[in-house]
Formats: structure tokens, C-alpha cells, sequence
């Protein structure tokens, strides 16, 4: 089998007794190496050096996989990752184009990060090396890897939404950033709307558009694009959630502390696409239309801090900090606090054991290319009396999710009534719509995902 080289902005390593970290990525991409015995990762070590000399890779090899960082200088961190991939790339593809801002030194040092990236990698490809690139923070790395000669196959994966034509025309220097994904052999997107939307910028931009089932032409080049939506550890991630019921402290206190009340649960990065803001409004509106569930239910929102770097992030966590202490103020009793809010990151069996604690999962991004954690809340459930999922139209993994309650977050009176609709929803009703999205997701886990994308790559050209 050939060498897998990913490369991501970020590299979580394995913690000391070879666990990876929680999150989606970290997590499909170690069982991606893992399973093809080992590999090459390489990406920013998430240290910022004020001096100069960051331009080396520091390697080191655990179990089996080799880590590659580089630190990243001050300027490169603010004009690379806090600038143009968070305050341009995150906000247009998610649509927020209200929320962008574009400066051109910010967009140099993007594209001149990615030239460090290639200046390191490429010494280091062998010729059947496979390459798979991950994320916005990396679109130009192909064609720099090109430039300095290097011919394996190359893909990339994009984790966020790609956004319809009249936003992403919005985005100065967006020829630049479509011409370089062309740049490629396969090109995987999200859902089928991701690819089509992509599809209508090639054609909008009249330079090239779909030849074949999942062949495009485009600038030149003859590449392959197509829908591969990333997924979970389903049949680990649901042992996990029966293990830690039983045996985790907080999972158990956090029981014994609901008395009895139902449990609501939201788990979020600090994000403004995850549309948090909304769902505390819709909760807030459930609350005062059924003031009977007051004391009788009890959200708890997860959310630890993001991006804190980031002006659009420092504001929405002062917002919704404020959001929060005004409901529970207003709502709240002397016995009873109506949101748990807490803004610090919790193990994968802690999140695992409280998902399956709760009666509903609130998933309800504004956009959001996939959405694990619905595909988590799923896998965490106890078969013979499963929670509810409440989910964003707007989240790839709606897409998929057959058997959760769709909403649209926009809607707060949509969503109270559907947050009540979980609350009430009987036994037969909730096993018949979880079993159906738990054979999907034991179906269609990362594993199919890595093998459905590293096939395409890995075909004949
Ligand atoms: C999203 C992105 C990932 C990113 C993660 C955490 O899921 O798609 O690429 O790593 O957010 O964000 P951060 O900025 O902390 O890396």
C-alpha cells in the first residue's frame, strides 16, 4: 500500500497512552493512518514564535505515524489563520459574508504560508506517496507542491461548507482560490449541495464544469470531485457511551443532579455558525409558552472557547455569555437554573456519557459542512430508550440523519415547538427513528468515508 501523507493545519497528537483527541478530524484522520499501519502527518504544531527560525520541521514518530510540525512566527499566525482563513475563508463559506473581513497583507500571508508549507513537504514526497490535504487553511498547497515538481496524487477534503456563486464572488481574490483547488486529482466536499454549488462557480466563471459521473474539467485539468461525507466511530464512540453511563464520575453526578429532570443537551465550539445565540432564544420562547417545563427540564450547553484571537469570536462569547445570564435571570427560580452553561472542553467519554444522558440533542447550526456532533448524540444513544435529535436543515449531516427532527434555526417558534415535540415524543417513536440512523451511521462510519475518498485517489488516472 502506498505511503498516506495528510496535512492539516492542525496536528492533535495522540495523548500518552496513544488516544487521539476528541473532535471530528482528529479522529477520522488517526484511524486513517492507523489503519493503513502508519504514515506521514504533517501541519502548524500550534505554537507562534516571536523570533525568527520557524521554518523547520520538528519530527517525531508515535506509534507508528510520523508527526511533522512546523511552529508558525507571529506574523504568519495573525495573517494566516486568525486573518484570512478565519476573518475571510470561515465566515464567506459559511455565508456570513456580513462578517468578513478582507485585507490584502492578511490574503499574502495565507497564500505565503502555504508556500512554507510546500517548501517543507516537498523534499520529503516519494513519487507514490498519496497526499491528502485537509481544510480551507491549505486550498493553494497543491498547486505549490506542482510548482516544486512533485507529481503523487494529491487530494484534498474540504470540512466546511463550499458556499453558492453570488458569495463566494464576494470574496476578493476568489479566482485565485477556485483556479488552486483545480490544481488537485480529487477534490471531496461535504454533501451533494457543497458540489454543486462548487460545480456552478466553474460554470459561472465559464471555465470548465463536469465531463463525467464524477470527472470535471476545469483551468486545463482533468480532475475528479464528489460528495464524501465524513462521519464518526460509530460502533467505538457507542461502547464508549455505554461504558461511561456506568462508570464516569461526572457522567454519574451529573445524573444524580438532575433529580429527575429531562436533560437537553448542546455541544458546540464557541463558533457564530452553530447558531447558538438562536437556540438559547428558542429555548427561552419553549420556556415562557410552557411554563410547566419550568423546573421540570434542564440545557446544558457545552461550548468550549474558540478563535478567542478572532474579533467576531471575543464578541459573540461576551453576547452570548449575556444571553445566557439574562434567561437565566429572568426565568430561573431560587431551586432551579434553566441553562447550564459551561465553557470548557470535556473528554470524549464524559461528552459521550452525557449525550446518551440526554433526552434531546440540540444540534442546530446556522451552516455547517457535516456536524458530527449529531452523528455522536446519535451513536451515544441507549438503543431501548433512545434521546431525540433536533437538527439544522442546514447541517450537512441533515442531509443524512433521516429519523432527527429538522429545523430551521431561523425559525425560534419552529424550533420551541419542536424542542417540545422531542420532550413528549413516546418510546415506539423515538427507538423507530434512532435505529434507523444508527444503521446508517454503523454503515456509513469514517472508515467508509477514508476508504471512499483514499479510493477515488487512489484510482487508476
Ligand atoms: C472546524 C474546521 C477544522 C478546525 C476546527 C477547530 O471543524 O473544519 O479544520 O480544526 O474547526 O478550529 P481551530 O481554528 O481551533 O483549528
Amino acid at each position: 500500500m502506498n505511503r498516506l501523507v495528510i496535512v492539516s493545519n492542525r496536528v492533535p497528537l495522540p495523548d500518552e497512552d496513544g488516544n487521539p483527541p476528541a473532535g471530528g478530524l482528529a479522529v477520522a484522520l488517526h484511524a486513517a493512518l492507523r489503519k493503513r499501519g502508519g504514515g506521514l502527518w504533517m501541519g502548524w504544531s500550534g505554537k507562534v514564535q516571536t523570533e525568527a527560525g520557524t521554518e523547520q520541521l520538528e519530527e517525531m514518530e508515535i506509534e507508528g505515524i510520523t508527526y511533522a510540525l512546523t511552529d508558525l512566527s507571529e506574523t504568519d499566525y495573525n495573517e494566516y489563520y486568525a486573518g484570512f482563513a478565519n476573518r475571510v475563508l470561515w465566515p464567506i463559506f459559511h455565508s456570513r459574508l456580513d462578517l468578513a473581513e478582507y485585507a490584502r497583507k492578511e490574503m499574502s500571508g495565507y497564500f505565503r504560508v502555504n508556500r512554507l508549507f510546500a517548501d517543507l513537504l516537498a523534499p520529503r514526497l516519494q513519487e507514490d506517496d498519496v497526499v491528502w490535504i485537509h481544510d480551507y487553511h491549505l486550498i493553494p498547497l497543491a498547486e505549490e507542491l506542482r510548482q516544486r515538481g512533485v507529481t503523487c496524487r494529491i487530494g484534498f477534503f474540504l470540512h466546511i461548507p463550499w458556499p453558492p456563486s453570488d458569495i463566494l464572488i464576494a470574496m476578493p481574490v476568489y479566482e485565485r482560490v477556485l483556479k488552486a483547488l483545480c490544481a488537485y486529482d480529487v477534490l471531496g466536499f461535504q454533501t451533494d449541495l457543497d458540489l454543486a454549488n462548487f460545480s456552478e462557480c466553474l460554470r459561472r466563471e465559464n471555465v470548465g464544469g463536469p465531463v463525467g459521473e464524477r470527472t470535471f474539467r476545469a483551468y486545463d485539468r482533468t480532475f475528479e470531485a464528489g460528495a464524501f461525507p465524513i462521519s464518526i466511530e460509530t460502533a467505538d464512540f457507542a461502547r464508549l457511551a455505554e461504558a461511561a453511563d456506568s462508570g464516569d464520575e461526572l457522567v454519574e453526578s451529573t445524573k444524580n443532579s438532575l433529580t429527575g429532570k429531562q436533560l437537553i443537551i448542546g455541544a458546540d465550539r464557541l463558533d457564530y455558525s452553530k447558531g447558538i445565540t438562536h437556540r438559547i432564544e428558542a429555548y427561552e420562547r419553549l420556556l415562557i409558552e410552557h411554563p410547566e417545563r419550568r423546573g421540570n427540564i434542564s440545557f446544558l450547553q457545552v461550548t468550549p472557547k474558540s478563535r478567542s484571537d478572532v474579533p467576531e469570536y471575543a464578541a459573540m462569547q461576551k453576547q452570548l455569555a449575556e444571553l445566557i445570564g439574562r434567561v437565566n435571570g429572568a426565568l430561573g427560580s431560587a431551586d432551579w437554573v434553566p441553562t447550564r452553561y459551561i465553557n470548557q472542553s470535556l473528554g470524549r467519554s464524559v461528552l459521550a456519557g452525557l449525550y446518551r444522558l440526554a433526552d434531546v440533542g440540540l444540534v442546530t447550526p446556522l451552516k455547517d459542512g457535516m456536524n458530527l456532533v449529531a452523528k455522536e448524540y446519535v451513536a451515544a444513544q441507549d438503543p431501548e430508550d433512545p434521546g431525540v435529535l433536533v437538527l439544522s436543515r442546514f447541517a450537512g449531516a441533515a442531509r443524512e440523519l433521516k429519523g432527527a427532527l429538522l429545523i430551521n434555526p431561523y425559525d425560534s417558534e419552529m424550533t420551541a415547538r419542536t424542542i417540545e415535540r422531542a420532550l413528549s415524543m413516546p418510546l415506539d417513536e423515538r427507538r423507530e427513528r434512532w435505529r434507523g440512523m444508527m444503521d446508517h451511521l454503523l454503515t456509513h462510519d469514517v472508515n467508509h468515508w477514508c476508504e471512499d475518498f483514499l479510493a477515488a485517489l487512489n484510482a487508476p488516472r
